[in-house]
């Protein structure tokens, strides 16, 4: 064991999971490129948990962090913030919310935590809807509304939460049947749900699970869904915090593939905005964001330097289109990997959208997850100089591939013969 690794393990909790066998420490990055401890480079195709949105090392981006603390790095939401109401008001437009308001907070967790907060203040009820196989984060409350036992270690909650079919298409009762029929048993399902329920504050849903495995529902199903909970006054919360800012490539938000709901009532967001800096945030019609009654500040959400950096690296992806990006290169990265895992028996599932792409391993005659052949594949693409991520509620059994959103064709090319490489090693 080298001795970083012992001495994470000695003062760290045992539940702060670390990827692979001998874990590696990131000291740099460049572009879609990271090198280790030991000099190694990798082409990084997990970007931090899909954090590094832009690029590692974006100039942009460190000019503006630098510049911003040469002038001042902290003064609280006690003053007034430029950058914070700049980033606030672009936010705002692109949320695609009228009258919207923007909270910002220091991670995806406090953000889906105030989303909670609000949809239950204004609702006076303290029941939430979530999917199965779901992931919000890390706290006492985002831990309430996760579906997967393996994110969720305890069931003592604050909410009230009921698990909702629909979010996992290739598995569970449902998975054989057609999209149409798929969304019709899952509202028929919600509808049966709210039947027997008392007064429900809100649905909170991903788009397409992050933890989960990057597994999705037939387009248009929440905009099936959005039509019930209106129904019953239910406020529905996307939670974008990895499907966010144009990463699905056809979409810039994840809702948008049930687009003919409208916008969500509030939408939570983090990750791939700061570039690695700790912006998270929520964003709510007013009626909804002005329901509290009690002051709130936040010490560091919204704090000068992540406001600043958030402010550039925006401006970059919206300047170099970097959704246009993910929808080109991320469509043929999809084709590669397909054609990479045919014939490979083990992969059960390519799926995905832009340059958000899940590899589903599981045993070809039982169907059972293959944890092993995930970490096996993780490994050895490691080995070979490229980093990705692991998920999925069935015992962590996909492979997660999310790069940087201005990745190039050669460097998908170049990824792409990795991961092959290392399938066909199973
Ligand atoms: C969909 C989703 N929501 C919320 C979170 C929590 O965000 P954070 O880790 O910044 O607290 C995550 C983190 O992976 C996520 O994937």
């Amino acid at each position: 064991m080298n001795s970083l690794y012992a001495r994470h393990r000695s003062v760290l909790p045992d539940w702060l999971a670390l990827y692979y066998r001998e874990p590696i420490e990131i000291t740099h990055g460049e572009g879609r490129h990271v090198w280790d401890a030991e000099g190694r480079r990798y082409l990084d195709f997990f970007g931090g948990i899909l954090t590094t949105m832009t690029a590692h090392a974006l100039p942009e981006v460190t000019k503006a962090v630098a510049e911003q603390a040469g002038r001042i790095v902290h003064s609280s939401t006690l003053y007034l913030n430029r950058p914070m109401v700049e980033l606030a008001e672009r936010i705002a437009t692109l949320s695609g919310i009228p009258d919207a308001r923007v909270f910002f907070t220091t991670s995806g967790t406090e953000a889906n935590d105030t989303a909670l907060l609000l949809a239950t203040a204004y609702r006076g009820s303290n029941q939430i809807l979530a999917m199965r196989n779901s992931y919000h984060g890390r706290s006492f409350s985002t831990v309430g509304v996760t579906g997967n036992r393996s994110w969720s270690p305890t069931g003592l909650s604050p909410l009230q939460t009921l698990y909702v079919h629909g979010a996992v298409r290739g598995r569970g009762p449902f998975a054989g049947l057609s999209d149409e029929r798929f969304t019709e048993a899952a509202v028929a399902d919600l509808e049966d749900l709210l039947g027997h329920t008392h007064r429900t504050a809100a649905l909170i849903a991903e788009p397409i699970q992050g933890v989960g495995g990057f597994t999705s529902p037939p387009d248009g199903l929440y905009a099936a869904f959005r039509r019930v909970l209106d129904r019953h006054g239910v406020l529905w919360i996307s939670d974008e915090v990895q499907t966010g800012w144009g990463r699905t490539g056809e979409h810039f938000w994840g809702w948008q593939a049930h687009g003919q709901a409208g916008p969500p009532d509030l939408l939570t967001f983090a990750k791939g905005i700061g570039n690695g800096m700790s912006i998270g945030g929520v964003v709510a019609r007013a009626e909804i964001m002005n329901c509290l009654d009690a002051n709130s500040i936040s010490t560091f959400g919204g704090s000068p330097v992540t406001m600043a950096a958030g402010l550039a690296n925006l401006g970059y992806l919206l300047d170099h289109d970097l959704q246009g990006n993910a929808r080109r290169v991320g469509g043929l990265l999809i084709e590669r990997l397909r054609a990479a895992a045919a014939g490979v028996d083990l992969v059960r599932e390519v799926r995905g959208r832009g340059l958000m792409i899940g590899i589903e391993l599981a045993d070809p005659v039982t169907g059972a997850a293959a944890p092993e052949a995930a970490s096996a594949v993780l490994e050895k693409a490691r080995e070979n100089g490229l980093l990705i991520g692991k998920g999925g509620g069935h015992d962590t059994s996909s492979l997660r591939v999310a790069p940087p959103l201005s990745l190039t064709v050669a460097e998908a090319e170049e990824g792409a013969a990795v991961l092959e490489q290392a399938l066909r090693s199973l």
